[in-house]
């Protein structure tokens, strides 16, 4: 879908990005990750063609995009930014609308369009399409953001630290949100912050770049497991690396499961979906080795032990 071969950039004498390689297959969900000033957003920006490479050669679907028209090229890929770039004189309906329109929709279709993004992304159509950006609070102007940027159905979407600016509740909801559009549209997106945490969150793979080099490419399990250098290892947290294993882990995935549900337990508690780290601030909290495991309708499924989160004893 969309592969950089050997690609650089080289603003007069500062070496950007130099020579990365990477292919992202469709559906992924790639995060550039790295410290400021590394070329993460270099390295976005020259595959929508806002910045043009200097050397290599990108291509999407197989295509150069050197021979794609870049006005053609952003029509097919959204694009998110952390200040949005919404149009502050337009609605939120006629900012979502802006690719359609380009691409000549019928005016029932462009409005059909903006409603179904609208609920798509939690803003209420009936009272958000009329309003103008100044009237939205971050995080409503982050979701308008990314209705428009998935307004063309594009296959692919770029995200610049589209949550960065924003409260770490309402990312928190706006990175769940983005997962849940992913599973309902698999769109191919390539996502760029400096936040391990969301990272490991929301990446099938992370890319971790250092100085305009790619370092290590790899899952977040596999990223966790075996960082390729201490620079890898500081991002991902040096001693805090345990927890972040153990919060990519469900407790649904270590528990032992109840021949049949019985109904809601009166000591600690944890919901199967919950992860492993989540379960462990339960145990700490409460003092206790293992947490009745509850389902989404409050019924015990299973039984979590402290044991079953140290199994491999390595020591
Ligand atoms: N238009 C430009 N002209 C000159 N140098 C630039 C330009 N754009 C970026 N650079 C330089 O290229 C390097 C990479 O910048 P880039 O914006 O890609 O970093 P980044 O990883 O996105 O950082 P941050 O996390 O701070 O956003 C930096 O040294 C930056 O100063
Ligand atoms: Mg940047």
């Amino acid at each position: 879908m969309i592969e950089l071969n050997n690609v650089s950039k080289t603003f007069g004498s500062i070496r950007a990005v130099d020579s990365i390689s990477l292919t992202v297959q469709p559906g992924e969900l790639c995060v550039l990750v790295g410290t400021s000033g590394c070329g993460k957003s270099t390295s976005l920006r020259m595959i929508n063609r806002l910045i043009e490479h200097s050397a290599g050669s990108i291509r999407i679907d197989g295509e150069d995009i050197d021979r794609i028209d870049p006005q053609q090229l952003r029509r097919r890929i959204g694009y998110v930014i952390q200040s949005t770039g919404l149009f502050p004189h337009w609605t939120v309906a006629r900012n979502i609308a802006v690719v359609p329109s380009l691409l000549g929709w019928p005016a029932a279709r462009v409005q059909a369009r903006v409603d179904e993004l609208l609920h798509l992304l939690g803003l209420e159509p009936a009272e958000f399409a009329g309003k103008y950006p100044s009237q939205l609070s971050g995080g409503q102007a982050q979701r308008v953001g990314v209705a428009r940027a998935l307004a063309g159905d594009p296959d692919i979407l770029l995200m610049d630290e589209p949550f960065g600016a924003l409260d770490p509740i309402t990312r928190d909801s706006l990175q769940n949100e983005l997962l849940r559009i992913q599973q309902q549209v698999a769109k191919t997106i390539v996502f760029v912050t400096h936040d391990m945490d969301e990272a490991l969150k929301l990446a099938t793979r992370i890319v971790v770049m250092d100085k305009g080099r790619i370092v290590q490419q790899d899952s977040p399990q596999a990223l966790l497991a075996k960082p390729a250098n201490a620079f890898v290892e500081t991002l991902l947290g040096g001693q805090e690396r345990g927890l972040k294993q153990a919060g990519l882990l469900q407790v649904s995935s270590l528990m032992q499961r109840l021949p049949k549900a019985l109904p809601a337990p009166v000591g600690a508690s944890v919901d199967a979906a919950a992860s492993l780290r989540q379960a462990l601030s339960v145990m700490l909290w409460h003092r206790c080795k293992r947490l009745a495991v509850v389902d989404g309708d409050g019924l015990q499924i299973g039984v979590l032990h402290l044991g079953a989160l140290l199994e491999d004893d390595q020591c």
